[in-house]
């Protein structure tokens, strides 16, 4: 029997602070794919599709889910999970639960400043949220959000000062934890975003003006006060001479070219960074290995939510091995397509020590600001604990393969 109040057991999860707005969303939105439907109603396609869709012809994007279909769960009967908590420790600091939110470069077009209302719901919600390079919002404003931990994830440009340079930045402002992505060399290929003359750098032509037409609401939310607080809507830490959202994330002019990236700049970029640094997309168990030998701290898992090379593996296809090789010698974190809090559990129980997710709060931010993307994390907590309930998991470190059924794989 694990009383909540016996000596050493766990605290019950605490309850998070109910935003205003909680029981209204908690009534409409009853799961992240609800928040998405709420998502398309309320922006411009254009920009919807941005965040929505994947690259070329998105079948990663649709196997990120099927990959936690094809896994499922086993039950685990007659144990007293009445004092479960989905609260954890990454980096030596406490987490609620074993999340963070992904760096995603277009949270300002789902809401107005939209990267602070993701890092003020992170806060309040007790996980890290990670700041984008291609953000709208400069990183001190970020820093601003006083509670709450913050990260910063660099794509790397040609001109390695201008980089250098905003870690730099990110450092003298607090932030903790440093990822480098390592899976956008050159731009990806989205046609979609050519049909919806989302180019690159964004300028209002013709397919915009009728497609921002059709959402007055986005318009009077988003882009209003930006107009009046400045003007158009710009990448904050770009270089001055780089006008204009950039649809692509690197690349375009020569200096924010991401392609010579390599190994050797994680020793530069360590003389700076005293805090943990991870690098994402990692996908072959030689270069998580090769992370070890330049002692990066972990290594993100990720396809980019399907959004880069196309028919690029599933995160969990590949946990198991590259756990097998490094997962005792740095953080292996996960992320692309999760929806749900079983998803996390599945991810966790192949060896996952975290994961991250991207999509999810932006959709509840474009629903709702801070109080949707809040919703959105309590959502994900909500079946995380369900599903270590029924697993028979009391804390966080009991998730593991006993939870699985593989299957014939
Ligand atoms: C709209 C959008 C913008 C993104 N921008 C970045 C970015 O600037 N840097 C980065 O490393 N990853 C970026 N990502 C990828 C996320 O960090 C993360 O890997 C991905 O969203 C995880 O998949 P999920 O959306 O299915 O959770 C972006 C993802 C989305 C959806």
């Amino acid at each position: 029997m694990n009383a909540p109040d016996a000596p050493g057991a766990l605290r019950r999860n605490a309850p998070w602070p109910s935003p205003k707005l909680a029981p209204a969303l908690a009534e409409k939105y009853l799961n992240i794919e609800d928040l998405r439907q709420g998502a398309k109603k309320r922006l411009p396609r254009g920009v919807f599709e941005f965040i929505d869709r994947g690259s070329e012809d998105e079948a990663s994007l649709r196997d990120n889910r099927a990959s936690f279909h094809r896994i499922k769960l086993r039950n685990r009967v007659m144990v007293d999970v009445s004092a479960r908590s989905t609260q954890m420790e990454l980096f030596g600091k406490p987490m609620s639960m074993p999340l963070a939110i992904a760096p995603t470069g277009a949270a300002g077009l789902a809401w107005y400043e939209g990267e602070l209302e993701l890092a003020r719901a992170a806060a309040r919600a007790g996980v890290p949220f990670t700041l984008a390079t291609p953000s709208l919002t400069a990183i001190e404003r970020i820093a601003s959000v006083e509670e709450g931990r913050k990260w910063f994830q660099l794509y790397m440009w040609r001109d390695r000062d201008a980089s250098h340079a905003l870690v730099r930045r990110a450092r003298d402002a607090g932030f903790e934890t440093l990822i480098v992505t390592g899976d956008t060399a050159v731009p990806p290929i989205r046609e979609y975003n050519k049909r919806n003359g989302f180019n690159s750098p964004f300028t209002f032509n013709p397919t915009i003006v009728a497609d921002v037409a059709t959402s007055p609401g986005w318009m009077w939310r988003v882009l209003r006060p930006y107009l009046q607080n400045g003007g158009m809507p710009r990448q904050a830490h770009y270089p001055s001479d780089e006008k204009g959202v950039q649809v692509r994330m690197v690349g375009g002019a020569e200096k924010l070219r991401g392609d010579n990236l390599c190994w050797d700049d994680i020793a530069r970029l360590r003389e700076i960074w005293k805090g943990p640094i991870l690098v994402k997309g990692v996908h072959q168990p030689d270069d998580a290995e090769r992370g070890v030998k330049e002692g990066v701290d972990g290594i993100i898992i990720s396809n980019h939510g399907g959004r880069n090379l196309d028919t690029a593996v599933a995160s969990l296809d590949v946990l198991p091995e590259i756990v097998a090789a490094v997962g005792d010698k740095l953080v292996v974190i996960a992320d692309s397509g999760i929806r749900r809090g079983g998803d996390i559990l599945k991810a966790l129980a192949l060896g996952a020590k975290c994961v991250l997710s991207g999509r999810p709060t932006l959709y509840g931010a474009a629903v709702a600001g801070q109080d949707g993307a809040m919703h959105a994390l309590a959502l994900l907590r909500r079946e995380l604990d369900t599903a270590m309930a029924y697993t028979g998991a009391i804390r966080i470190e009991e998730i593991t393969a006993k939870c699985l059924w593989m299957g014939n794989q």
